[in-house]
């Protein structure tokens, strides 16, 4: 009979939804480390000696088990060293957004540990220094390292992480040149695709056609070259798509992108596009924003044009178009901005 209680005990404890002594420890162990490095008004409330659960302190939430899953700390304007080793303090940790606050330390070395974690938000940091290898992060979900100055190598192995849907790292202009693996492909469940100003070399692979669940694609500011791939236009859910100002995206737009029924944006100004503006894509049914200034595009502008009903900017300066600005241009349209100067032979007739 004893024997059976000592069991029942036994069972009792292991299953019991609480973490262990030496967990609670660890969490609560952080937290005064945070305190201790960190420095901020917003800190204040998190009353570390008064021993109140930490799991009620602002910003923080526990799962149901009492193991911390989330630190929110975006935008708590804190400066000072975040402590290393956050995950493994926190060994269930599913969410960590650090953003706009002025950090540094070593954290990256932590997150070997961080099998848990889904979201890394850490944009408006200002860190500086290499990032280590991602693959160990297998459930994350959403990576925003944006506006940031990282060097050295881009971690390409994000190409690891497939579960990834959100993968922004725009801005950050001192990583050594690279380029789009094909494999980047792999990500299939990624719907924002943010690599503007990345010092990104190279052609767009025309894998990227199979990354069919992207809304939103954005790859400004690099050094891309070659011929933009026809391939973009299977990628059917596609909302925006901002390719301008890499100066050596050559060939003609592909026709295929009027196949993108959902594109609200199209920004490919300032490369060395050539060739007539597709009638296809002006005849995207929601196309609110069509900027292609400073290209090499010749014919006339597509009079199908004339019929969107949802066209608000359309730039097309700086070009070798030739012809008239379609007559009955923003009639079904409420137009805010109309450019369509420094051409070599339009005629405007419209202001
Ligand atoms: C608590 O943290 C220490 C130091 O990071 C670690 O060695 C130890 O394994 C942790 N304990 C638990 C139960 O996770
Ligand atoms: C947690 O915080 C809420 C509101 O801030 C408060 O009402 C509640 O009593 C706190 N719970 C504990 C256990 O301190
Ligand atoms: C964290 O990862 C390191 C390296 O893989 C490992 O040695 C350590 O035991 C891990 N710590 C925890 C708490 O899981
Ligand atoms: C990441 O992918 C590479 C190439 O497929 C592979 O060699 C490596 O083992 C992967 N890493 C992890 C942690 O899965
Ligand atoms: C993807 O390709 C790059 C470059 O070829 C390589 O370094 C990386 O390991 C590949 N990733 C996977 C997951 O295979
Ligand atoms: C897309 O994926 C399929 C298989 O999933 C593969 O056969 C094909 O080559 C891929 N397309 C591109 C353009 O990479
Ligand atoms: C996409 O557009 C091209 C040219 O405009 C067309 O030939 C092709 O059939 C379209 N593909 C799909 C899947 O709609
Ligand atoms: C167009 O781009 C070129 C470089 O690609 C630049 O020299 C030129 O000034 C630009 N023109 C305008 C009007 O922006
Ligand atoms: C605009 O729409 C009208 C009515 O649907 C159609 O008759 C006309 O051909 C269209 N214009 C262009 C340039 O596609």
């Amino acid at each position: 009979m004893a024997l059976y209680s000592i069991f029942f005990l036994f069972v009792l404890l292991t299953v019991l939804p609480h973490p262990s002594q030496s967990i609670t420890a660890n969490q609560s162990q952080f937290f005064v480390l945070m305190k201790a490095s960190l420095s901020g008004d917003a800190l204040s409330g998190w009353d570390i000696d008064g021993r109140k659960p930490y799991c009620n302190f602002s910003g923080i939430s526990c799962n149901n088990q009492g193991y911390v899953d989330k630190i929110d700390i975006s935008r708590w304007s804190l400066s000072g060293q975040f402590p290393s080793g956050v995950c493994s303090y926190m060994p269930q940790l599913r969410i960590l957004r650090l953003d706009h606050n002025h950090l540094y330390g070593n954290f990256f070395d932590s997150f070997v540990n961080c099998s848990f974690l889904e979201e890394l938000k850490m944009s408006f940091v200002y860190l500086k220094g290499t990032l280590p290898d991602f693959s160990p992060l297998k459930s994350l979900r959403i990576l925003d390292l944006s506006y940031n100055l990282f060097t050295g190598d881009f971690p390409i192995s994000v190409t690891n992480l497939s579960n990834l849907e959100v993968l922004n790292f725009n801005e950050n202009p001192g990583f050594n040149s690279w380029q789009l693996p094909e494999n980047i492909s792999r990500l299939t469940k990624l719907r924002s695709m943010i690599l503007a100003t990345c010092v990104l070399h190279g052609r767009i692979p025309p894998s990227i056609g199979n990354m069919t669940s992207l809304t939103d694609l954005e790859l400004s500011g690099n050094f891309l070259t070659s011929q933009i791939p026809p391939e973009i236009g299977l990628l059917k859910n596609l909302q925006q798509l901002e390719l301008y100002y890499n100066q050596h995206l050559s060939g003609t737009i592909p026709e295929e992108l009027g196949n993108l029924t959902e594109l609200t944006d199209l920004d490919m100004s300032v490369n060395r596009l050539t060739g007539k503006i597709p009638e296809s894509i002006c005849r995207l049914p929601k196309l609110r924003v069509l900027q292609l200034y400073n290209n090499s595009l010749t014919g006339e502008i597509p009079s199908a044009i004339e019929n969107s009903t949802t066209l608000t900017i359309l730039s097309l300066y700086d070009n070798f178009l030739t012809g008239e600005v379609p007559q009955n241009l923003g009639r079904f349209s409420s137009m805010v901005v109309l450019d369509v100067s420094e051409n070599k032979a339009i005629r405007s007739t419209s202001n």
